[in-house]
């Protein structure tokens, strides 16, 4: 590193501004790697995309019903009720949202799964739902999974903060059975296990023929998209339908240009090694990167600010307030703060925020690009998360990056915010799921 870098705070800036830049060039090895590593792991050979087959393919549209859907994503569940009218319209009938304890996240795989199982006794009894006559449930489990049908799959590995004992290696929708068994709501079928960003593109192209991407832009990031059955070469049944919708893992890409705070997040966290795009992108770990950059300013002289030694105390949300103009100090009890050091963190808080969305974007440029080369065809990628929803001029760092790459072509992608789409696709889900067992 050059030890002249950084005698002021500007200096610093631009320093950092080079360092958490993500160029054209940059964007066009992101694709070229992303291919790579794409055409790996749907072969089956080692590779940080895990492209695991989802077993579903996209919706007619014509599925029709009321269905019950669980969602475990990174801090939340919620189980819901979601009405299917046929038409291409799901309307969420209701929800209850339930915050996942430290004890949930990171005690036993029993005390996780009797909670979930809490949850959902707590929305019968608000819903005033009969507790004995059969149902089926879709499950939405945020993590990567090795599916082995469209109701059961084994969890590989825990992925933001869980560390949950006793659960990786095993198949989720026995563990979510079992412990309705144990609070008596054995009636409760488990018709679909899926993950957040199949459900979430299942969700948008109920009524979108275009749509043909799920990405979750939150706590975590991941994406889907359908692929044809016959490019899964690592799969090997055959089915009805002539594509499955493959759920990349996309957070485990790690063929980016890492910094030394990248480096030293990677090094403290509980995954060491693993989820590299993950940890450069996702609102669970932006935050951090930003204090990780507050302190060694600090450090230098650079910063006159008392506190932020705490791990994970800046939030992404933290970030977000600031780029609105929020006073973030107040909440670590700062009040005389100088006008140039307020200045230099929102800077800091644009900087990593900037690098984050203009990855995201060439990641979706590359799935496009393996899709639709010449980019032929119109494009609606749905997406879901707080990162996407509420970060201001995230959604417009992603397009600059589309345009970037793609020039005039790129106006046939439509990036589309999709609410509770994780939750609402799994009903969906669970829908074509039960009507195949009639
Ligand atoms: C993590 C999980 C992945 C999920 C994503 C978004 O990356 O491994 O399965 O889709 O978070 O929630």
């Amino acid at each position: 590193m050059n030890k002249d870098f950084a005698h002021t705070p500007d200096r610093f800036l631009s320093h950092l501004e080079s360092l958490f830049s993500v160029t054209l060039q940059d964007a066009r090895e992101i694709m070229f790697h992303f291919h790579e590593e794409m055409r790996r792991g749907l072969a089956g050979e080692r590779s940080s995309l895990k492209m695991i087959p989802s077993f579903v393919s996209r919706p007619k549209g014509t599925e029709k019903g009321n269905f019950l859907a669980l969602d475990l994503g990174g801090t939340n569940i919620r189980v819901l009720a979601v009405e299917l009218d046929g038409k291409g319209n799901a309307t969420l009938a209701a929800v209850s949202r339930f915050v996942i304890s430290h004890e949930a996240m990171g005690g036993s795989g029993d005390t996780l799964f009797n909670f979930i199982a809490d949850c959902i006794q707590s929305f019968f009894r608000e819903q005033h739902l009969g507790m004995q006559q059969a149902c089926d449930l879709a499950f939405t489990f945020s993590f990567p999974v090795e599916q082995r049908s469209i109701a059961s799959g084994k969890l590989i590995c825990w992925t933001k903060g869980f560390t949950t004992s006793g659960v990786e290696g095993r198949d989720v929708v026995a563990l979510l059975a079992e412990a309705l068994q144990r609070k008596d709501m054995g009636f409760i079928h488990v018709a679909a296990l899926a993950n957040d960003t199949v459900g979430t593109l299942v969700a948008k192209s109920y009524a979108d023929p275009d749509c043909d991407m799920g990405v979750i832009l939150g706590t975590g990031t991941n994406a889907c998209y359908p692929e044809k059955i016959a490019r899964i070469l690592k799969y090997h049944c055959s089915g009805a339908s002539a594509e499955m919708i493959v759920n990349m893992e996309w957070g485990g890409f790690d063929k980016l240009k890492t910094n030394r705070y990248d480096q030293v997040l990677d090094r403290a966290s509980h995954n060491s090694g693993l989820q590299q795009l993950e940890k450069m992108v996702s609102g669970m770990y932006l935050g951090e990167i930003a204090r990780l950059v507050i302190v060694e300013m600090i450090e230098k002289g650079l910063l006159s600010l008392p506190a932020f030694s705490e791990a994970y105390a800046l939030t992404t949300e933290h970030l977000s307030n600031t780029a609105q103009g929020q006073d973030l100090f107040s909440d670590f009890g700062l009040a005389h703060v100088s006008a140039a050091d307020r200045q230099t963190i929102r800077e800091i808080c644009r900087i990593v925020s900037t690098r984050s969305a203009r990855i995201a974007g060439a990641a979706i440029a590359a799935v496009i690009a393996w899709m639709d080369a010449d980019l032929e065809s119109s494009h609606t990628v749905a997406i879901d998360g707080a990162l996407f929803e509420k970060y201001p001029g995230f959604n417009n760092n992603m397009t600059d990056m589309l345009l970037d790459v793609f020039g005039d072509r790129a106006k046939r992608i439509k990036l589309y915010l999709v609410k509770d789409g994780s939750g609402i696709g799994s009903a969906i889900i669970g829908a074509v799921a039960a009507s195949a067992r009639r």
